[in-house]
């Protein structure tokens, strides 16, 4: 039986998080003398370690069937693949930035100038869009010093906490796109491949799901449990269990973890009281 080839990045943003998410959709890797490949033990994946920028090409050329990466490095290449589904860690986006001590007042502040990237083909269409001319130098890694080491003067990169700008003397000054991590696929995934990513993406939803949900219980009087239920719409329905003391019940729901605050505050307010939050593990829905 063959198996689904997984590329993920080697080393980087991206390296550790994919491989966790691997490991809570319980899949278990042998850890292998080989750094470039190693084999799932439970489950049919091989895992191929490859440069982030390499992945896109790869999955076109089917070396590798899947590939985990940043949006940014799929858009830059711009192959012939499949974006399948977003995972939601890695946030970034790419921006320009200038010199810290440059006073910048709009776009116009590029023009004629020399801007370094890894992102040509993106930074192209971006100057294009806004009619700015300006001179793309482009660089494959430490972006950040080309302006300090007079190769540049400003340029368009990854900003993720924004250490690696501060620590350069530079200020970010615009936003070209928002990136997180995602799957790309090759468009020919044999039924064998397909059958095996299907199971694959059943479990990261599920991993997914469960971090973007939270497990709510909390007490409340009987004659509140309508105006909690229309707070909290859960699942498909919550689960009311009878407490000891009588006309109070003990309410169990799901709350969307970015709704989380908003409804704890709409909550109390409606009569809950000894409200617990407690996290999922794996959630189907
Ligand atoms: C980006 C970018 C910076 C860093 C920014 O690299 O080139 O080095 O991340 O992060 P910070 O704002 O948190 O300091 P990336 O992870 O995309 O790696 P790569 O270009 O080497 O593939
Ligand atoms: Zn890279």
């Amino acid at each position: 039986m063959s198996e689904l080839k997984i590329a993920i990045q080697k080393n980087g943003r991206l390296s550790e998080n994919s491989k966790k998410l691997l490991e809570e959709c319980g899949i278990k890797f042998s850890n292998g003398i080989s750094v470039l490949k190693t084999t799932a033990r439970n489950f049919p994946v091989e895992l191929l370690f490859l440069r982030d920028d390499d992945i896109p090409q790869y999955v076109e050329q089917q070396v590798a069937d899947i590939g985990i990466l940043g949006e940014n490095v799929v858009f830059e290449k711009n192959k012939d693949v499949t974006v399948i589904e977003q995972l939601g860690f890695a946030q970034c986006r790419l921006s320009l930035a200038i010199p810290k001590e440059d006073k910048y007042e709009g776009l116009g502040y590029f023009m004629n100038k020399k801007i370094a990237t890894s992102y040509p083909h993106i930074l192209n269409s971006f100057l294009k869009k806004n009619k700015i001319i300006a001179e793309i130098e482009e660089i494959s890694g430490s972006v950040e010093i080309a302006p300090g080491i007079g190769l540049a003067n400003a340029v368009c990169d990854i900003v993720s906490s924004g250490s690696t700008l501060l620590t350069n003397g530079l200020h970010e000054v615009e936003t070209i796109l928002k990136s997180q991590a995602v799957i790309i696929g090759n468009k020919n995934l044999g039924p064998e491949k397909q059958e095996i990513l299907n199971r694959l993406l059943f479990r990261i939803r599920a991993v997914k799901n469960a971090k973007e949900n939270k497990y709510i219980l909390l007490n409340t009087p009987e004659s509140a449990i309508t105006k909690i239920c229309n707070i909290l719409p859960g699942m498909k329905s919550p689960t009311i269990v009878p407490l000891v003391e009588k006309g109070w019940v003990s309410l169990h729901s799901v709350v969307k973890e970015d709704e989380f605050w908003e409804r704890i505050d709409q909550l109390k307010a409606a009569g809950a009281e000894g409200i617990l939050v407690i996290p999922i593990e794996k959630m189907i829905l």
